[in-house]
């Protein structure tokens, strides 16, 4: 980084915007094998949240793939930067007040725990869509897994490159066996019961 840079300080702060939104910000991090069901997920809560009046933004790893990390492939190191990205984007969004609910595959701990890293504590809930790979490949919504079989696709997560699963993720989702509402319905609990919304109805 060049040293002759200096931070800015913002004279409207992250508190204000977060009284004037009516809530927290924070990141929802959603992690799992291609296929568990992530963004779905994702933009499942983001819906239930804007409801509820909440400011929501989904960064999807397919769409974001298109631009800001289109230069990105699949090796390691590109993960690593793929999610580096994200986690500063998230970061910004954390910033501005608005809850970032993030849909990447980003296999790896480390890579996971350095965004954790980046926040402030309890900023970063990290979700683990845990759908075992059978099911992921069964589904196959995409064709990749097949794809990735026949040697089409290299370095796949879950074929041939490593899923590392999250150690302690603040929630895990079976998105494998339980319905996207069930899913959903466990996040949005957890983020009432830890004091991150009030919603405004009972459900
Ligand atoms: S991550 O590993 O860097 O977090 P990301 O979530 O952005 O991955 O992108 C994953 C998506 O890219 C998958 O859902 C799939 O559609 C597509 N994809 C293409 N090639 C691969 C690959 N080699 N491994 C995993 N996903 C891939």
């Amino acid at each position: 980084m060049n040293t002759h840079i200096v931070w800015h300080q913002s004279t409207v702060t992250r508190g204000q915007r977060e009284r004037q939104n009516g809530h927290k910000s924070f990141i929802l991090w959603f992690t799992g094998l291609s296929g568990a069901g992530k963004s779905t997920l994702a933009h499942r809560v983001e819906q239930l949240l804007f409801e509820q009046g909440c400011r929501t933004y989904v960064f999807d790893g397919d769409n974001v793939r298109h631009g800001l990390c289109s230069d990105l492939g699949f090796s390691a190191e590109d993960r690593c930067e793929n999610i580096r990205r994200i986690g500063e984007m998230s970061k910004l969004f954390v910033d501005a007040g608005v809850i970032a609910l993030t849909a990447f595959i980003s296999p790896f701990r480390r890579d996971r725990d350095l965004v954790r890293a980046l926040v402030e504590p309890g900023d970063f809930v990290e979700i683990f869509c845990d759908a075992p790979l059978e099911v992921c490949e069964q589904r196959d919504v995409k064709g990749l897994y097949r794809k990735a079989r026949a040697g089409e696709i290299p370095e796949f997560t879950g074929i041939s490159s490593p899923y590392e699963k999250p150690l302690a993720p603040e929630i895990t989702v079976r998105t494998g066996e339980d319905g996207l509402d069930e899913c959903a319905g466990q996040i949005l609990e957890y983020l009432e019961k830890n004091g991150k919304i009030n919603l405004k109805t009972t459900r």
